[in-house]
Order: C-alpha cells, then sequence, then structure tokens
C-alpha cells in the first residue's frame, strides 16, 4: 500500500475536488458563447490546413520554428500591429498554450521566492495565484473607473524603494481590465511607462480581452506606445474564439523572449489548433469578432437588465465597454464566498469576489459573473435564482420589481 500523502512534493496547492458537473446557469470562469463557435469554418480550416500541410504534424514543431506555427506568427503580427498599434516581426512572437502559459513562463524567467510583484488591487486571480506561488509577495493598487490609480502605483512604488524593494514587474490588465471591466486612457498609459522606466520595473501587460470592445478602438497597447519596447505583452485566442483550443501569445523584448524560448520545453503548442486559427481568422477576424460582440453586448444588457429588476440598488455595477465580465457589489451584510455554496445548491454557479483581490478582505461582498457563456434566458432566470437564494440566505435583496421580497414570495 503507497502512501502518496507522505511522497507528495511541498508546497501543493489544496487537492482539486472533483468536478460536479455543469452548473445549471454557469456565471463562472471566462468561457466563451457556444453559439458563435463557427463550427463548419472550423471544419473547412481543418479539412483544408491538413490536406495542405498534415504531414507537418510527423516533426515536433513542425519541423520549424519553436516559437509556433508561422502562419499564426504572421496573422499576429499584422493583428498586433492594425489593432493594437504593436509593430513587430512575426520572428518575436511566441505561441503560446493559452496565454496562461505566456503568464507561468514570464513568472518562471522573473521570479524567485522573496521577490515582489506589483498588481492592481483587483485582478485575474490566476495571475495572483501564480506569483505567490512561486513564493513573490502581490502589492496591490487601487482601481478607480479609469483603471489603475496611476498616483498610488508611484506611491506604492516609491515605498517599496524606500526599503530596498525593487519589484519584478507591474503586471496590469490595461484593456477591459479582469475583473472590473475598465480601461486605463492613454495618458496613464503613457504614466505608467514613465513610471516603469524610472524604477526599472518592466510592465507586463496582459491584454486577453482587447479585441472585445463594443465599438471603437481602444487606446494603443502599452507594448505599442512609444518607449514601450520593453514591455512583456500577452494575449490569447480564448476570448475572440474558444477557450478550450489553448491558444494564447506573447510578445516582448527578445532578451526575454530568448529566455521564455529556453523554457517552454514542452514540444510545441498543439500544431493543429495553430494551422486552423491561422487559417479561419486569416479571413475572418473581423466578421467573427463582430458576430460575437454583438451576442456579448446582448447578453450583458440582459444581465444588467435582470440584476436591476431582481437586486435593484441592491447590486452596484458598472457596465463595461467590452469584454465577458460584470464586477457586481452587493451589500455589507452578503459575503460572496459564504453565498457561493446555497447558490451553486440551486444551480447558480459565480465567482466570490476575494480571489479576485490582492487583499481578499476588500472584496468580500463582490462577486464576479460571466455572461459569456449562458444563453439570455438563463441569464435572466439565473440572475432571478440567485436573487431568491441570497434574500433567503442574507436578507438582500429587500425588494426587487419594487416588491418587498418577503411579500413576493408569499403571494408566488
Ligand atoms: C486576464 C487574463 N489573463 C489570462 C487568462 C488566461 O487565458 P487563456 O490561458 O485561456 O489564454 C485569462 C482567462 O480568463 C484572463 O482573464
Amino acid at each position: 500500500m503507497i502512501d502518496f500523502e507522505q511522497l507528495f512534493a511541498r508546497d501543493l496547492p489544496t487537492p482539486a475536488a472533483r468536478l460536479r458537473g455543469w452548473p445549471r446557469y454557469n456565471f463562472t470562469g471566462g468561457h466563451n458563447d457556444p453559439e458563435i463557435v463557427p463550427v463548419e469554418e472550423l471544419i473547412a480550416s481543418t479539412e483544408r490546413v491538413l490536406r495542405r500541410d498534415g504531414r507537418s504534424l510527423a516533426a515536433y514543431n513542425q519541423g520549424g520554428d519553436p516559437l509556433g506555427y508561422a502562419g499564426l506568427r504572421a496573422f499576429l503580427a499584422d493583428k498586433l500591429a492594425s489593432k493594437r498599434g504593436i509593430e513587430t516581426a512575426a520572428d518575436d512572437i511566441l505561441i503560446t498554450s493559452g496565454s496562461l502559459q505566456g503568464l507561468d513562463l514570464v513568472n518562471e524567467v522573473l521570479l524567485e521566492p522573496g521577490d515582489t510583484v506589483i498588481m492592481e488591487q483587483l485582478t485575474y486571480a490566476g495571475a495572483i495565484e501564480r506569483a505567490r506561488r512561486r513564493g513573490a509577495s502581490v502589492v496591490g493598487v487601487p482601481l478607480d473607473q479609469g483603471g489603475m490609480r496611476i498616483d498610488l502605483l508611484a506611491a506604492a512604488l516609491e515605498r517599496l524603494r524606500a526599503s530596498g524593494v525593487r519589484p519584478k514587474y507591474i503586471y496590469t490588465i490595461p484593456t477591459v481590465q479582469n475583473p472590473t471591466g475598465t480601461v486605463l486612457d492613454l495618458e496613464r498609459r503613457r504614466q505608467l511607462l514613465a513610471l516603469s522606466d524610472a524604477h526599472g520595473v518592466p510592465i507586463f501587460e496582459d491584454e486577453c480581452y482587447a479585441d472585445l470592445l463594443w465599438e471603437g478602438m481602444w487606446p494603443t497597447a502599452i507594448r505599442g506606445l512609444e518607449g514601450g519596447a520593453q514591455v512583456i505583452h500577452i494575449g490569447s485566442f480564448s476570448k475572440t474564439l474558444a477557450p478550450a483550443l489553448r491558444l494564447g501569445y506573447v510578445s516582448a523584448p527578445w532578451t526575454v523572449m530568448s529566455r521564455l524560448l529556453a523554457c517552454k520545453t514542452d514540444g510545441g503548442t498543439a500544431a493543429l489548433e495553430q494551422m486552423v486559427v491561422a487559417d479561419y481568422f486569416g479571413a475572418h477576424f473581423d466578421d467573427h469578432v463582430g458576430r460575437l460582440k454583438a451576442a456579448l453586448r446582448q447578453k450583458l444588457e440582459a444581465l444588467t437588465g435582470a440584476l436591476e429588476e431582481q437586486f435593484g440598488a441592491a447590486a452596484e455595477f458598472m457596465p463595461p465597454r467590452g469584454g465577458i465580465f460584470l464586477w457586481v457589489t452587493l451589500p455589507d451584510q452578503v459575503d460572496t464566498a459564504a453565498l457561493a455554496g446555497p447558490a451553486l445548491e440551486a444551480g447558480v454557479a459565480f465567482n466570490p469576489g476575494l480571489a479576485w483581490a490582492v487583499d481578499p478582505a476588500a472584496a468580500r461582498h463582490s462577486l464576479r459573473l460571466c455572461f459569456g457563456h449562458p444563453p439570455v434566458a438563463e441569464i435572466r432566470a439565473g440572475i432571478a435564482k440567485l436573487a431568491e437564494v441570497c434574500h433567503r440566505e442574507t436578507g438582500v435583496p429587500e425588494r426587487s420589481a419594487n416588491v418587498a421580497r418577503n411579500q413576493a414570495l408569499q403571494s408566488g
């Protein structure tokens, strides 16, 4: 009888729980809209690329560059230039297995136990966890409606400098921030670059959601701005196409890229996916993303409408101008981590805010709702169910649709 518990490495994360199935109303994670996955077109692309280049799959990296499939990197070089203002050669782009692999690689080459990194006070849970697992301490900088507060970042950098600490990076999601949906304007982007330069602390820019703006153009990526050549930039196809494909990318200075590449020892990111995405997006990026954004916008409207109807003034939120998330804050008596269990029992899954906060206490009353996956009717039904459970557990909301909730329940 082998006692594995005696054998496991130290400092492992909490063991995974067995999956209990897909919740009836699933507002968790960063899932995409299943209706918009272009199944027929992907079938056609798959057939085309396999007929043309299928035999190249016999060799690791298709016998080519470990940076990834050249056709996808060429597509990205064009897209980064035209949409994000980043002028880069295709040979300076690394394709990764999801942008999470980009995050892991950047952490691997930069972080050691005892290091410090800076992030927005509310930010992507995966980024906080990963930095902490490498033994780094995370300093959070508050946000306002315009994203990271640059004055408070400057103060944090000064404080750290005074205590002899030079952070390894400033991680930011400037364009449709996760979870708050905020966008850092051009002025703040320039100030951020100036601070990075003054303190010798690189910017690590995560632009997972930058293609999902309802209308107009976002401010140029920080890496695309004057003085931005030292910024490490990651992006993803998860949000524009499909997360299960596991395709992301890194654009970074070669000094960093050469190190990332040396650490990417996985035998190459799945090549068929890269070829299919290059073929499909090479011809259809704008029309696909246009369709997706229209669907997502409709879902966001359904979600905010349902929250207003069911929670009234009890739910505070700022509708984002793009993306897939809504960050909602409920009154102080609602502990969203405590609410998550009963909500799930009733079929409603959401992400309690605390995992998305550098200081978890600051987000105890908040939750993140992803509106990408459920259809509009389920969004409405799911929020009605959530209000019912929340009222039962916490007394919030007191009223809905202008009717006191306990009255409505008694009469219904
Ligand atoms: C800000 C941010 N970065 C990175 C990721 C990881 O995305 P992926 O690995 O699917 O590209 C996510 C996923 O939700 C995210 O929100």
